[in-house]
């Protein structure tokens, strides 16, 4: 049975404003897509690897791709995305190849997740049969407010988790839930967990932030900047 892992790189970035489209926006001389590919091919087993892109830029997504699957072998697609994240991944979930049995679902704006994320994402579906999100502890205090801004109450911290990708699931949890969704959620765990399956959370990393804004960005090229010890 294979693992799957769908990246997906549709998304405009509005938030992030750059006259690019957000995966091929460049952080450090290399963009985003460039390198969440490199994370999803370091992994010790992504046997398919489906990068969802915008419809313009096709090309470009799967020269990208084509170029860091080689040495890694294993099946690569790349299918143009939707309208909404959501729409993006189904259209990635539309071309599973049959033998697959494990799906990851990865943001390519989280560029900088650690390949051994991916891997500690795979072995914890495979050795519990349901969904499994990284997630880390909040910090700050959080307090639910009404739109005028009015503080409600204060919300237990130790009940959240601030969730990342890649999120893993078992295959026929993830096509079940987006058959049976009916709005939009913001990640695939909150569509299987409407759909009745058990999800659960293994420790996220710091790396793997979602870059969204241009504060993130500027983030992480420090980051890249900074050599870890
Ligand atoms: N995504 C996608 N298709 C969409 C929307 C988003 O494939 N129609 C992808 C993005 O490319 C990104 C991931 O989903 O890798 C997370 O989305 P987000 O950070 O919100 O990216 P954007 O939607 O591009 O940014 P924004 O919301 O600021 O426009
Ligand atoms: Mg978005």
């Amino acid at each position: 049975p294979l693992v799957a892992v769908i990246v997906v790189a549709a998304g405009s970035g509005t938030r992030l404003g750059h006259e690019l489209p957000k995966a091929f926006v460049p952080l450090s001389g290399r963009t985003l897509l460039e390198r969440s590919l490199d994370s999803v091919f370091g992994m010790r087993d992504a046997s398919q690897v489906i990068v969802v892109a915008p419809e313009d830029r096709l090309d470009e997504a799967r020269a990208i791709a084509t170029e860091r699957a080689g040495a890694a072998g294993g099946y690569l697609d790349v299918v143009p995305g939707g309208n909404s994240r959501q729409a993006s991944v189904e259209r990635g979930l539309a071309v599973l190849r049959p033998d697959v049995d494990t799906v990851l679902v990865h943001d390519a704006a989280r560029a900088l997740t650690p390949s051994t994320l991916c891997d500690a994402v795979v072995a914890a579906v495979r050795a519990s049969g349901a969904g499994v999100v990284p997630g880390l502890d909040l910090v700050d205090s959080i307090k639910r407010v009404d739109p005028r801004g009015t503080v409600l109450a204060g919300v237990d911290r130790r009940e959240l988790s601030a969730v990342q990708t890649p999120q893993g699931f078992p295959r026929r949890m993830l096509v079940a839930a987006f058959a049976a969704a009916t709005e939009e959620l913001t990640d695939d765990a909150a569509l299987v967990t409407a759909a009745g399956f058990p999800v659960s959370i293994i420790p996220g990393d710091p790396l793997a932030f979602k870059i969204t804004t241009p504060w993130d960005l500027r983030r992480a090229e420090l980051l890249l900047a900074t050599p870890a010890d």
